[in-house]
């Protein structure tokens, strides 16, 4: 029995065959444990796995063995002993370290606990989501938890230093600052000092970075926490880490260069997987076009097929009066799927795609016994046979059919399409889809507010061959801004700044902001501007995206070690909660009675 203090010599998870025979002393909490008289067996684990500890009593003596008597699960202890291989008939093979165990000498109790309140491995269903983030310091005891923080490290890690290699200045930009325009809801903070005022959280470093290229940092990066106040979901979480970079004197090729090199170094030393190199690139009206969708998931096919040729005097007054309203009529091809969906399940994708706007979907289906579909009655034998031809379908295959201005049709069969593929098992988990979406709009039509927003932020560049269009025809002026995505998940986004002034004002008066308002706002900037900016852009990406991918995760929630529930609230510390009434005394804010 150790009678004083405690040492460590190994870690739980990392003895092998090669340790036999030698006296190690290891530290961790009791996975379980099973008394056989004489004999007890008791899993020790710390961050790296478990081992078994024997306490044998011809071995140990009585006093040892008494404290190994007592203890429980997650109690914390200490233990000292000798490594041995395993009886042939004794090896598990299921644990790591399944083909030794350490024969107890000594140990140390270090500390009891209480019954835990979720079960601590990864063997047992997930308990409820509240009940698990209330605890999250249990969860994080479990294996997979503990993998993922690790995983989450290294990829920092590597980050940092291959971003050293490209020359970058790690720079922190301050958390305390103005509002950003990244299109959420800013985190606001009150000010003491200037009671009434306030700061707002950064939703991205953007402006600072542009500022420090101003300054001469010439390339800067960041492993930099961002704000956003918008309702999260799998993939959004109120904070959130994006690798976060800007160069001077670069173009759209040399910022893709170094991100792809990132991509390429992560995926590399995390998976072992060889990212090949350029990425492919296509444009955003490709992508759009193939897959109704600016993040595509091309790990499956059941591309969009343009059919307003044919649909513009097809005799389904409802394709025609689409196309001549400006709209389009498209369609997807699902080979052999005419067997696959009953009259029922036709129904729900119709009602799945009224969810993303559309009026309702058409469909076909071209079974063995003849073609079925709710417009056929409308079609003549001349449009059927040309349709099947654009289609290029086949006998037992299905036809899904959308008409409603472009926008509408794109996300409704663009979601179709993911949905169809879920639900015909259709995407390759094994393969990496990571590529280049470009000449993003730089504007798009806010139907709320009937005016253009900036797609990107405002101070994307436009291409500079479509300047001459910002006043004729804004909504198809494209933009120097590109998207990374990897198996149809918005990685990260960048853009060539605007860094002429006067093009910067025409943006801020595109989307709506008089001289004024946008020197109010931005006046900082634009006076920055005025001292000999250099041509600038950069790119973020979402470090907690990329972890999703890369550990197969379902949800953000699970690669943060301190993850906010869906409804933005932190389960275990019980955050956000009210203030003391001096706090707010001291910060000239006086809170309505909420109503209940
Ligand atoms: P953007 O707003 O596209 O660009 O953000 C870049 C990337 O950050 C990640 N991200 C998020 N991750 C988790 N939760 C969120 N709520 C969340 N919001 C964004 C995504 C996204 O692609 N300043 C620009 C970049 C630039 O132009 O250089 C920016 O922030 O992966
Ligand atoms: P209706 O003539 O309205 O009964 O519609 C006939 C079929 O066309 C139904 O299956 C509808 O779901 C479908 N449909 C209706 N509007 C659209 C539309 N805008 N695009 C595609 N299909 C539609």
């Amino acid at each position: 029995m150790l009678k004083q203090g405690f040492s460590r010599t190994d870690y739980c998870g990392e003895l092998t065959e090669r340790d036999e025979g030698r006296s190690v002393s290891l530290c961790g909490w009791v996975q379980r444990t099973r008394n056989l008289g004489g004999l007890i067996f008791v899993w020790l684990r710390d961050k790296t796995g478990l081992v078994q500890l024997v306490f044998d009593q011809t071995v140990c003596g009585a006093e040892v063995f008494a404290v190994g008597e007592s203890l429980r699960g997650e109690y914390v202890v200490c233990a000292g002993g000798q490594v041995r291989l395993r009886d042939q008939a004794a090896v598990n093979e299921k644990l790591k370290t399944g083909r030794i165990e350490i024969f107890v000498d000594s140990c140390l109790l270090l500390n009891q606990a209480a019954t835990p309140p979720i079960y601590i491995d990864d063997e047992h269903p997930d308990e409820s989501e509240s009940v698990r983030l209330k605890y999250r310091y249990l969860e994080l005891r479990k294996p997979s938890m503990q993998a993922m923080l690790a995983t989450r490290s290294q990829v920092m890690q590597c980050l940092r230093t291959y971003m050293f290699t490209q020359r970058f200045t790690e720079v922190e930009t301050p958390i305390l600052t103005k509002s950003t325009p990244e299109g959420a809801r800013d985190y606001l903070v009150p000010s003491r000092v200037h009671p009434g005022q306030f700061y707002a959280l950064p939703q991205s470093p953007q402006i600072y970075k542009q500022l420090l290229m101003l300054g001469g940092t010439d390339r800067y990066f960041q492993l930099a926490r961002c704000f956003r106040d918008e309702d999260s979901r799998a993939d959004r979480q109120p904070e959130f880490t994006q690798c976060d970079l800007e160069m001077s004197f670069a173009r759209e090729e040399d910022i893709q260069t170094v991100v792809e090199g990132a991509f390429h170094s992560v995926f590399h030393s995390v998976l072992g997987v060889e990212v090949s190199l350029p990425l492919e690139r296509i444009t955003w009206k490709q992508a759009m076009e193939d897959y109704g969708s600016d993040k595509p998931d091309r790990r499956f096919g059941l591309t969009l097929k343009n059919l307003s040729d044919w649909g513009k005097d097809c005799g389904f007054s409802v394709f025609e009066n689409a196309v001549s309203a400006g709209g389009s009529v498209r369609g997807i091809r699902v080979p052999g799927g005419a067997s696959r969906f009953s009259r029922k399940e036709l129904d729900a994708l119709g009602e799945f795609v009224k969810t993303f706007k559309a009026k309702g979907l058409a469909w076909m289906t071209l079974g063995e016994q003849g073609v079925k579909s709710p417009f056929l009655k409308f079609l003549s034998e001349e449009k059927l046979a040309d349709l099947k031809a654009r289609m290029q379908a086949e006998t037992g295959d299905a036809l899904f059919f959308v008409a409603d201005k472009n926008a509408v049709v794109f996300q409704a069969l663009g979601q179709l399409r993911l949905e169809l593929a879920k639900r015909l098992d259709l995407i390759d988990k094994n393969r990496y889809d990571l590529f280049w979406v470009t000449e993003f709009p730089l504007l798009e039509w806010d139907e709320e507010e009937q005016r253009f927003v900036a797609m990107h932020h405002p101070f994307t560049s436009p291409m500079d061959e479509d300047v001459p269009l910002m006043e004729s025809d804004p909504g198809a002026v494209r933009a120097k801004a590109y998207d990374l995505v990897l198996n149809g998940v918005e990685m990260g986004s960048g853009s060539i700044r605007i860094h002429d002034p006067n093009v910067q004002e025409k943006m801020f008066n595109m989307i709506g902001f008089t001289h004024e308002e946008a020197w109010k706002r931005f006046g900082f900037m634009l006076e920055a501007f005025k001292f000999g900016v250099p041509p600038h852009g950069g790119f973020a990406f979402g470090v907690d995206r990329l972890m999703m991918i890369l550990t197969g995760a379902q949800s953000l929630r699970d690669v943060l070690a301190f993850p906010k529930a869906s409804n933005g609230s932190c389960l275990m510390m019980d955050t956000p909660s009210a203030v003391q009434a001096d706090q707010l005394e001291l910060l000239g804010i006086e809170l309505r009675p909420q109503e209940k």
